[in-house]
């Protein structure tokens, strides 16, 4: 069943308000409801005092229009009450000064006080709404990820954490390399948190980031638990931030049924949304099952200055882009536009005046279509064989010592991802430590952190037949972020059949000119980065010409076993250099689009329960002419369509084939 509807906030409106936002939701054919995660103040006016009077009967006003709803626990804004009286409950800043209160995401994870008085909330609204007939689920917190804390309390149980993780002094200093500057600690209390990733130790700089993410997941484990005992039948998940990677997601996600997200792809102009897709392929990784949405741009948004609208089509567009990689819910941010505090210009279905206009209409246009699609959904995922490794903590390890300073770990795997976009391929996106066994490409681009465990896997993937493509700055450091002593690519060297002796970065005036052959004929420019590569039995497949550099390769591809090695040296400047080179991996690991989009035309597909369902999603504001290979069943013209069937602008096509 597609749930579809918004962020609701009644506790903004008057009473009297109410029944006509649920008639107007019903009347459009929505179906769910987002509420609480900040109305702390309202539910616990003071400290023990619980006031769910309002909630109940804004949620028996919805349920009586068919609407259910999902609450949240409502720890990402304390109530002002919570901060006066128990000041440590705010986080303090790197320069030891405590955040003043009065934005949101400011308390301190390691509060015990926090952590109590989120339990007793938590507690106290699962008891109350438990039995409320139309609640299905529970959203903890909003979008985690606060700040990090300084306190005296987070610096010990920094301590603590490094003290569990080592069990030794001697074991930590050996791991953190300290007798680099003399920093070796004699005793746990010289620990310091480090307040500056580019200063302090870059191994105690990515504890400190795997400490705050594990804060995290903590504070949420101790709702969840609270949440399963008192609410057996109510789900649990919570709404993360696509791309957002200051948390190891995967062991966010880890005590939840499913993950939701919060999409907001309108910003500047409209353009392919790689990222709002690339984000999906994360957030159906993080537990390798569909996700929700959990917010979804509905106008324009800002704090102060505010984007730009989002055009005809295109919100129904964002809604089947989602849809196609696996979205179980679309949930609008917000229902109405709030006339008061920070948030009044994020603008909602619905503006400040509350009449159903033009965004009410295409919203509830696709809400009654993701409904009635709901069974043909039902059973299905995107299934592919080709995977990203998407790893945390190498992105921590890359933002610590970035190498050159445009290096961004998203930018690495996005010169990959997009290319496949183009050619129609969908990928998933996994933790290192899933099985590679069930793909036949893996693409693990900037995995700058490379446990030999991982090494050897990577390896025997290829051996097995697997297509691994590898890039810059992979495999340069250990899992203590200590850098390998071993001529790179390491233990990789085995799969990829090449040796780096040198590398460098290239300034923003300097880059060299490569060159291609076969398959990736072409001249390119290699910028910001050159692995001087020597193939030790790798095939060279484009080579760097200026002069000195002439006798190094750039990329190279090595049979080993039953697979293939794919090593890329540089960052190449030219996309059509990535198109080429995802074109020649999809053939060496035999894999065949099922149709070549036009350009600006998504490819999604998804398969289970005897059913493949086709989604072509036009990101252009032209029409395009998709060919189709087979006939299809369009689900929602409900009639049979072959050969050349043309997109609107914007639109969209669900074909069963
Ligand atoms: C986030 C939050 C929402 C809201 C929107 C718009 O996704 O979860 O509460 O603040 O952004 O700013
Ligand atoms: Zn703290």
């Amino acid at each position: 069943m597609m749930r579809v509807g918004f962020a609701y906030y009644p506790e903004h409106w008057p009473r009297s308000r109410w029944k006509r936002d649920a008639g107007l939701m019903k009347r459009g054919g929505f179906n769910v409801v987002r509420m609480a995660e900040f109305a702390w103040a309202f539910m616990e006016p003071e400290e023990g005092r619980y006031t769910f009077d309002w909630l109940d009967e804004a949620l028996d006003i919805l349920g009586k229009h068919g609407i259910s709803a999902i609450l949240c626990t409502p720890t990402a804004v304390m109530p002002a009450w919570c901060a006066a009286k128990y000041p440590e409950t705010l986080a303090t800043q790197a320069n030891g000064q405590r955040i003043v209160w009065g934005v949101r995401k400011n308390n301190c994870f390691t509060s015990g006080t926090y952590r109590l008085l989120s339990e007793r909330i938590t507690r106290a609204m699962a008891e109350h709404f438990r039995n409320a007939s139309n609640v299905i689920g529970w959203q903890t917190d909003n979008e985690f990820g606060g700040p990090a804390c300084y306190c005296a309390t987070c610096r010990s149980e920094f301590r603590g954490w490094l003290r569990r993780k080592y069990g030794s002094l001697d074991r930590l200093n050996r791991a953190l390399g300290t007798h680099f500057w003399g920093h070796i600690y004699t005793d746990w209390d010289q620990i310091q948190a480090p307040v500056d990733e580019g200063g302090h130790n870059p191994s105690l700089c990515l504890e400190w980031c795997r400490f705050n993410s594990w804060l995290n997941v903590r504070f949420q484990r101790d709702q969840v638990r609270i949440l399963r005992e008192v609410c057996p039948r109510h789900f649990v998940t919570h709404n993360f931030m696509g791309l957002y990677n200051n948390l190891n997601y995967y062991e966010l996600a880890e005590d939840l049924d499913h993950v939701s997200w919060d999409n907001y792809p309108v910003w500047g102009k409209p353009e392919v949304p790689y990222g709002a897709a690339a984000a999906a392929d994360v957030m159906r990784g993080l537990k390798r099952r569909n996700f929700w949405i959990m917010e979804q741009t509905a106008g324009p948004g800002g704090w102060g200055t505010f984007g730009r609208n989002p055009r005809p089509g295109e919100i129904r567009k964002i809604a089947y882009q989602q849809v196609g990689h696996g979205a179980e819910s679309i949930i609008w941010f917000r229902w109405r536009t709030c006339t008061a505090g920070r948030e009044q210009y994020w603008h909602g279905i619905l503006g400040h005046d509350g009449r159903p206009l033009r965004r009410y209409r295409e919203a509830s246009k696709t809400a009654r279509e993701l409904r009635a699609l709901g069974d043909l959904l039902s059973g299905t995922t995107v299934r592919t064989p080709v995977a990203f490794i998407y790893d945390y903590e190498s992105q921590w390890a890359l933002r610590i010592q970035p190498a050159f300073p445009e290096n961004n770990p998203h930018q690495a795997m996005f010169r990959y991802y997009n290319a496949l976009f183009r050619l129609g391929i969908q990928t998933d996106m996994i933790s290192p430590a899933r099985d590679l066994a069930e793909y036949r490409v893996v693409v693990a681009p900037d995995l700058y952190l490379l446990p030999d465990s991982l090494a050897r896997r990577l390896c025997e993937f290829v051996r097995k037949g697997g297509v691994l493509l590898t890039d810059c700055r992979t495999g340069v450091k250990d899992e203590t972020g200590l850098c390998h002593p071993r001529t790179l690519p390491g233990l990789l060297r085995s799969c990829l059949g090449i040796e780096i002796q040198e590398y460098e970065t290239l300034a923003k005036d300097m880059e060299y000119s490569v060159e291609g052959k076969e398959e990736l004929a072409g001249s390119y420019a290699a910028v910001h980065y050159a692995d001087w590569v020597i193939p030790r039995g790798a095939e060279l497949l484009a080579r760097y010409t200026d002069s000195h550099m002439k006798k190094y390769a750039a990329v190279t591809r090595y049979r080993c076993g039953r697979g293939w090695g794919y090593y890329v040296g540089a960052v190449i400047r030219e996309d059509g250099f990535y198109d080429a080179l995802m074109a020649e991996i999809l053939r060496s690991a035999h894999i065949k689009p099922f149709l070549s989009p036009p350009a600006g035309v998504e490819v999604c597909m998804r398969e289970g329960a005897a059913k493949r369902l086709l989604f072509l999603i036009n990101h252009a504001e032209e029409p395009r002419l998709v060919s189709l290979p087979c006939k299809a069943h369009d689900a929602l013209s409900r009639r049979q369509v072959s050969g050349e069937i043309e997109l609107e602008p914007f639109g969209i096509a669900v074909l069963r084939v």
